[in-house]
């Protein structure tokens, strides 16, 4: 139990890797506030957390608001008695950009606001008081895409890499309160996300014409993962719960990949 009596934050919690990074957290003894913007989903994931025997809710948030964002940290501070942990992990695919000129100005701009906006607005809100505090651990779920520079998401790519950037510059400020700040980078998962993807690319792309969405993700796979299996939303709450626990006190401005070897730097 490497997180008991800690308060965390997940956003976007109530689907997918982040609905993993709750439980793997909730197992290890943390009680968890879930804004989604898909609340029913997020109510779910309480419904789970409670099961453990752990506190937790969910609550209605764009974390592209920065109104509702610090509603959101007040909440969860009045509902849960404080924040140990902020989990920054909600997010969406840009739409497909290849060639880049397909996408639209919009792309860009929604893109970024979900992706890289959001957790300068979190971040923004918990800091004075993780500084107050002179505690705190701040999580960001960046993406291979970043690194990679991948070639089919132009807009996704870079916002992901500015993930990246960001927390290597709140690591350094944060660093002398005793916060950390890092990234993980997860490879590639079947979730709501690849779901959609996959079946954009099995409509659209000749090359994969005839196989299903499925069957475009585990090519992905195959092509793409040196390990050739596939990783779970488990892998990243695992890798999640190590940089929240104290065993990694010393850590920070990392971007971790936990991606079965796609990125090795
Ligand atoms: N699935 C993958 O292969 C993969 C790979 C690398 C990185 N990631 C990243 O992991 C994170 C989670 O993705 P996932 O695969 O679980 O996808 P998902 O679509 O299952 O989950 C995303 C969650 O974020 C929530 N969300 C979206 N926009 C929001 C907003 N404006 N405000 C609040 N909540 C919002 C959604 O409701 C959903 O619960 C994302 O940041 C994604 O970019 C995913």
């Amino acid at each position: 139990m490497r997180l008991t009596g800690k308060v965390a934050i997940v956003t976007g919690g109530g689907s997918g890797i982040g609905r993993g990074i709750v439980l793997a957290m909730a197992r290890e003894g943390a009680d968890i506030a879930i804004p989604d913007i898909q609340v029913l989903n997020a109510e779910k994931v309480v419904d789970e957390v409670k099961g453990l025997g752990r506190k937790a809710f969910a609550l209605k948030t764009d974390v592209t608001s920065s109104a509702d964002v610090k509603a959101m940290v007040d909440r969860t501070r009045e509902g849960l008695g404080k924040v140990d942990i902020l989990v920054n992990n909600a997010g969406m695919a840009s739409p497909p950009g290849l060639p880049f000129t397909n996408n639209t100005e919009e792309d860009w701009d929604r893109t970024f606001a979900v992706n890289t906006k959001s957790v300068f607005l979190t971040s923004k809100a918990v800091a004075p008081y993780f500084i107050e505090r002179k505690a705190g651990r701040i999580i960001n779920i960046a993406s291979i895409a970043g690194p990679l520079s991948a070639l089919t998401m132009p807009p996704y790519s870079v916002a992901k890499q500015g993930v990246i950037t960001f927390t290597r510059i709140v690591a350094k400020e944060l660093a002398p309160h005793r916060i950390t700040v890092n990234a993980i980078c997860p490879g590639v998962l079947w979730t709501d996300f690849w779901q959609k993807l996959a079946t954009h690319i099995a409509t659209t792309n000749p090359a994969f014409a005839g196989m299903s969405a499925r069957q475009v993700f585990e090519k992905r796979v195959a092509d793409i993962v040196p390990m050739k299996c596939e990783q779970t939303p488990e892998d990243i709450g695992n890798a999640a719960v190590f940089l929240a626990s104290e065993d990694a006190r010393y850590i920070t401005g990392q971007a971790l990949m936990v991606d079965g070897g796609c990125v090795m730097w």
